[in-house]
């Protein structure tokens, strides 16, 4: 029995159906054996595999399951592999490019989606990589309106999305430029870089400003799905799972890893005083599984602001002048004990300390936080 068998994170899998785009990838096929080694209660493993390379989906996915990632899984519960279920697709075409019963079958099973899929090339055209970063996340979004058992949608995102400011918060920040312009530059002066890098503004690469979009989009369109965002920064060797330094990608930082010790590569230019952004591909796909539990609290919480936002909207938008000459009169009545013990007189109010305690008393007597 593995450890995962008594966790509250495996027990949340337990029985459910997960999709998963982007699972050929580094940080894909280190999630799904992840999932399957950790959740052993897992139903079973979409995952969304292009025809490449003249190869089928289907001969793919057994190159994936053959590589030392998966060595743990296949001496402790061989049989787990067939939980994986290889779906031919693609992530820029309509409905994923998926047949009618395929889609049912994810509408109708599937609680839980982990969208990795992406290019992480730094400079493609701008219109390659918003058709994939940005259209492939949309109709991802798409898919996941139509499950009926959807409990998380976990965007796997970028720390560098933001690498034009200093201070990164955990939060979506606006775009200067709205999605229409940007696709509309993209689709006419894609190969125009003088454009393009004017367009981009602070953003370095297309991958980025194609990335910040597809935030974006995920702010936007998710409102009332149980949505998340996960934004690692550069991905490097597992710390321990599946096994130490797993590592199958020349992406990142490994070119460095492996060139400078060898000698071959002596010279980089960098600030040497600068802190490098690295994080361990397993604390990565850690960070994305346990995630994707906490998506429907914290969106029932996003529901509840939403419709409060939308009810107070009226409110905030308009201003009115009320007349309070009978209760003006009313406190004039009053003895000064009585003003005290009874007080409603709203000049007296001191509205930051009241605002101040209006934030901690909901975050005590309604979010139960101890704070
Ligand atoms: N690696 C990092 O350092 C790093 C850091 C921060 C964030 N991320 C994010 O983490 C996610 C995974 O990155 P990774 O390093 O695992 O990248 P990766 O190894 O390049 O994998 C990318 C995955 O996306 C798939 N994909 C690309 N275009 C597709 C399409 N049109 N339809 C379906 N699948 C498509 C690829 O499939 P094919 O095999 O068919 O090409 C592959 O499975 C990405 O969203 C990336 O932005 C990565």
């Amino acid at each position: 029995m593995s450890k995962g068998n008594c966790s509250n994170v495996a027990s949340f899998y337990s029985g459910k159906s997960v999709f998963i785009t982007g699972g050929t990838g580094f940080v894909g096929k280190t999630l799904i054996e992840k999932l399957l080694y950790s959740c052993s209660g897992i139903d079973k493993i979409y995952v969304l595999v292009r025809d490449k390379y003249g190869k089928q989906a289907s001969e793919r996915l057994a190159r994936i399951t053959s590589t030392p990632a998966f060595d743990r899984i296949k001496t402790s519960r061989n049989e787990d592999l067939k939980k994986i279920v290889v779906i031919s697709g693609d992530i820029t075409r309509e409905n994923l490019g998926l047949h009618e019963n395929v889609l049912k079958a994810l509408e109708n099973e599937v609680s839980i989606v982990f969208h990795l899929a992406a290019t992480v090339a730094f400079r493609l055209p701008l219109k390659d990589a918003m058709r994939i970063n940005v259209n492939g996340t949309e109709n991802v979004i798409e898919l996941c309106r139509r499950m009926i058992k959807l409990q998380a949608f976990v965007h796997v995102s970028t720390a560098f999305t933001n690498s034009d400011r200093t201070e990164i918060n955990e939060v979506v920040y606006p775009m200067p430029i709205n999605l229409e312009e940007a696709r509309h530059v993209a689709d006419r002066y894609s190969h125009d870089d003088v454009i393009v890098c004017a367009f981009m503004g602070r953003k370095p690469n297309t991958y980025t400003f194609s990335k910040a979009f597809a935030e974006q989009l995920v702010l936007k369109q998710c409102e009332d799905l149980p949505a998340a965002i996960v934004r690692p920064s550069i991905v490097m060797s597992s710390i321990k799972e599946p096994c130490p330094g797993w590592i199958d990608t020349w992406n990142g930082a490994t070119g460095l890893f492996v060139g400078m010790p060898a000698g071959v590569l002596r010279v980089v230019l960098g600030r040497g005083s600068n802190v490098t952004d690295l994080v361990p591909v397993d604390i990565v796909t850690n960070l994305i599984v346990v995630a994707a539990t906490e998506c429907q609290k914290q969106i029932k919480l996003q529901r509840r602001l939403k419709k409060v936002v939308d009810a107070v909207k009226f409110f905030l938008l308009n201003e009115w002048k009320f007349s309070d000459d009978n209760i003006r009169n009313l406190l004039n009545t009053m003895s000064p004990v009585d003003k005290e013990i009874f007080n409603f007189d709203v000049k007296t109010i001191n509205w930051e300390s009241c605002i101040e305690d209006y934030i901690l008393g909901a975050r005590k007597y309604l979010l139960k936080s101890e704070k």
